[in-house]
C-alpha cells in the first residue's frame, strides 16, 4: 500500500504539551487532596478532558456531581490556556516540522487527530496550521482515544483510506485507537508503553519520508 497520508496528533507528538496539561491536572488534584503522580498521568494522554477528569476523581474515590466536575473542567482548561499561551514555533519538538514540510514537498497529504479541544489554537501559535489540510480535534468528536473516531474523520476528511494513512502517536490510547481504525500506528516513545504500534521510534527527529513509504510498502 502507497502511503498518501499522515495523522499527527497533537500533545507529545507535535509539541510537548502533556507537562502543561499534568501541571494544570496537579494542581486540581492538589485541591481535592487526591495523590497525582507523573505516572498516574500516562494513563491521561489521549483521553478527553471528561474522561481525564473522571479518570482522576476515581484515582481520588471521589464521586462528583455535573456542575461540580464541569467547574473543575473548566477551571483545568484555564489553567491549562495560561500555560500554553506563549509557546510558539520554538517548543515544536524535535524533527516535526521538518517530516511536516517533507510530507507537504512529497505531496503527502497531513491531518491532526487529537483529542484536544485546544488542538486548533496551539497550531496556529506553533505557526503550523497552514501546513495541516485538515484538523480533527476534541471539539468534532463524541468518542475519544482509545476509540479511532478521531482518525477515521481525519481519513475522510483527507480522502483516503485507513490502510493508506500513517498515524503518528505518544499515547497507548492513541496507538490502540489507529490500530482499532485500521491504521498503520507509528508510536512515539517508549515500545513497552506503546506495545501494539507497528514500530516505534524515539521521535520525529531525522525521520524520512522514503523510510515511511518503505513501512508502508511493506506492510
Ligand atoms: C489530549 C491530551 O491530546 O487532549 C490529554 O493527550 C488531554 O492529556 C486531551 O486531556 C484533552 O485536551 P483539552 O485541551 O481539550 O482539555
Ligand atoms: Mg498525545
Amino acid at each position: 500500500m502507497s502511503l498518501k497520508a499522515c495523522l499527527f496528533d497533537m500533545d507529545g507528538v507535535i509539541v510537548d504539551s502533556t507537562r502543561h496539561h499534568f501541571a494544570a491536572w496537579k494542581q486540581l488534584a492538589e485541591e481535592l487532596s487526591i495523590p497525582f503522580e507523573e505516572r498516574d498521568n500516562h494513563a491521561l494522554k489521549g483521553l478527553s478532558r471528561v474522561d481525564s477528569l473522571e479518570h482522576l476523581l476515581a484515582l481520588g474515590n471521589m464521586p462528583l456531581d455535573e456542575k461540580t466536575k464541569l467547574k473543575l473542567m473548566r477551571k483545568k482548561n484555564q489553567l491549562y490556556l495560561e500555560l500554553i499561551d506563549n509557546m510558539r514555533a520554538i517548543d515544536v519538538l524535535p524533527g516535526a516540522s521538518e517530516l511536516i514540510r517533507a510530507l507537504n514537498k512529497a505531496g503527502v497529504k497531513i491531518g491532526l487527530g487529537s483529542s484536544s479541544k485546544n488542538a486548533q489554537l496551539l497550531l496556529e501559535n506553533l505557526g503550523l496550521s497552514n501546513h495541516f489540510e485538515v484538523v480533527v480535534d476534541g471539539n468534532h468528536i463524541t468518542l475519544s482515544k482509545p476509540d479511532p473516531e478521531v482518525f477515521l474523520k481525519g481519513a475522510q476528511a483527507l480522502g483516503v483510506l485507513p490502510a493508506e494513512c500513517m498515524v503518528f502517536e505518544d499515547a497507548a490510547s492513541g496507538v490502540k485507537a489507529a490500530k482499532a481504525g485500521g491504521f498503520f500506528a507509528v508510536g512515539l516513545g517508549d515500545p513497552v508503553e506503546l506495545e501494539g504500534a507497528d514500530k516505534v521510534l524515539p521521535g520525529l527527529q531525522d525521520v524520512q519520508v522514503a523510510t515511511l513509504q518503505g513501512w508502508m510498502e511493506g506492510a
